[in-house]
């Protein structure tokens, strides 16, 4: 598909090691399109977070390939690769990885360059996002001084800093809420509606009425694809 802004075509990861081989993906072909959400769901060990580091430009497949806006993302050296991550490509971890010592605006801030960190350009983007997530008065709290609803906000305005391409998410409901994980996926629908593309991996069902696409992964293995209607 010309147009996909994510491509997977025929991948398949093998973990090798002491206990012997674990085919974690096998021959796995999906494209997502700009502005859509999809869920990628699954029982544990399903799959789901070798998917999305393969995606990310994190986990090289054993086989097949990787497009992420039309670029062969095993195909560029390491460093192209780094360089592409950083520009295009926003995560958010279930740990977060926000940094003790930093407020919220400065964790924001650490997925600019060095160069860019200065620019008042960049630190306004930086305030904007928080801002758009709702963080406005907690610019300057840093993470143990933010509930764990919004250090996630804290990371997902940090995965947008940049005005990536897609942004890869691995269980980022995890811990919260219903509110608050609500909020974090309203980010995420906003970013999709703006004509990104979201890959969400979860166990919940919480949001399946706000995905353009649940996808799920059984042993490695592509099992069902479910388009939900549009969303509202
Ligand atoms: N670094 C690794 N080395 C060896 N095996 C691994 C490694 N990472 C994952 N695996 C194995 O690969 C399979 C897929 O793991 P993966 O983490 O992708 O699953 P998952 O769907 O994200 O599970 P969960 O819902 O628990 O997060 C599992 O059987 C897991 O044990
Ligand atoms: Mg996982």
């Amino acid at each position: 598909m010309a147009d996909a802004m994510i491509q997977i075509d025929a991948v398949s990861h093998r973990y090798t090691g002491k206990q012997g081989r674990i085919d974690a993906l096998n021959a796995v072909s999906l494209s997502f399109r700009p502005g859509e959400l999809a869920l990628v769901t699954g029982p544990s060990g399903s799959g789901k977070t070798t998917l999305l580091l393969a995606v990310g430009g994190m986990r090289r497949p054993t086989e097949g390939t990787v497009r992420v806006g039309g670029d062969d993302l095993y195909a560029l050296t390491a460093a192209e690769r780094a360089r592409f991550r950083a520009a295009h490509i926003g995560f958010v971890f279930q740990t977060l990885e926000l940094i003790p010592y930093l407020s919220a605006f400065e964790n924001v801030l650490l997925a600019a360059t060095p160069r860019g960190a200065g620019q008042t350009e960049t630190r306004q983007r930086a305030e904007q996002r928080l801002v758009d997530l709702g963080l406005a008065d907690r610019l300057h709290h840093k993470p143990r001084q933010l509930s764990q609803g919004e250090r996630q906000r804290v990371a997902i305005a940090r995965a947008m800093l940049n005005g990536p391409k897609v942004i890869l998410a691995d269980e980022p409901s995890g811990n919260l809420d219903p509110d608050n994980a609500h909020a974090a996926f309203a980010a995420l629908r906003a970013f999709a509606d703006a004509g990104g593309t979201v890959l969400v991996a979860t166990h919940s069902t919480l949001h399946h009425d706000q995905a353009d696409r649940v996808v799920t992964l059984r042993g490695g293995v592509v099992a069902d694809t479910v388009h939900e209607s549009i969303h509202v």
